[in-house]
């Protein structure tokens, strides 16, 4: 299969992919990072990696529409069965979701759906639940409410804040990104409605 990404910033997680990828774990190549963040060092990673990067750099655009648009352009130029949203800090437009419906994954740093949206982390520790952790699920039209396909938790501890609590829910997150798209691209994912089924 071909996987390409869609990142905003720091890559960890699409780092996590791309190595499990040349550690032969997972069966894809690595067809692209599109990027809406001309200073993400996502970029630097995947140069690395040799990944071909196209940069979409929102800021140069006059509206939304014509963001997308070129988003939408880039992300087609990449020919891929699977796009991988990891830490993508922009809601999709509707087209672009629907275009790539059920081939299109993201990672949230909560267990969903508690805590959606910006700042995950920060709304468990002030919520003050007691397990904290990641989901990788399938994107929909709407914020982080697709169906779910691999979940993983962590204790929330007394002493934790905001950084504490990501670096162990991020270490998770490392994990299990690598899986969901692993299980992707061994077509073992069945989709019944919101319930996702690994066979
Ligand atoms: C992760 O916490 C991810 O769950 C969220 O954004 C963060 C991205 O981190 N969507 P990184 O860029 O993968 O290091």
């Amino acid at each position: 299969k071909r996987i390409a990404f869609l990142v905003s910033g720091r890559g960890s997680n699409f780092q996590a992919v791309i190595d499990a990828i040349a550690a032969g774990d997972i069966p894809a190549i690595c067809a692209g990072l599109v990027t809406d963040n001309p200073g993400a060092y996502a970029i630097e990673r995947a140069k690395n990696a040799g990944i071909p990067v196209t940069v979409v750099d929102y800021a140069r655009f006059p509206t939304r529409a014509a963001y997308e648009e070129a988003l939408l352009s880039a992300m087609r130029g990449c020919r891929a069965d699977l796009f991988v949203l990891a830490g993508y800090m922009r809601i999709l437009g509707a087209g672009i979701v629907r275009e790539f419906s059920g081939r299109m994954m993201n990672i949230h740093p909560a267990l969903l759906p508690a805590f959606s949206g910006l700042h995950a982390q920060r709304q468990a520790i002030e919520y003050g639940v007691k397990v904290a952790g990641c989901t990788v699920h399938l994107v929909d039209e709407g914020m982080d409410t697709g169906p779910i396909v691999v979940q993983r938790c962590v204790p929330v501890l007394p002493d934790d804040d905001e950084t504490t609590l990501a670096d162990r829910i991020l270490a998770e997150e490392h994990e299990a990104l690598p899986l969901a798209v692993k299980l992707f691209c061994e077509g073992r994912l069945e989709v019944d409605g919101r319930r996702v089924r690994v066979c």
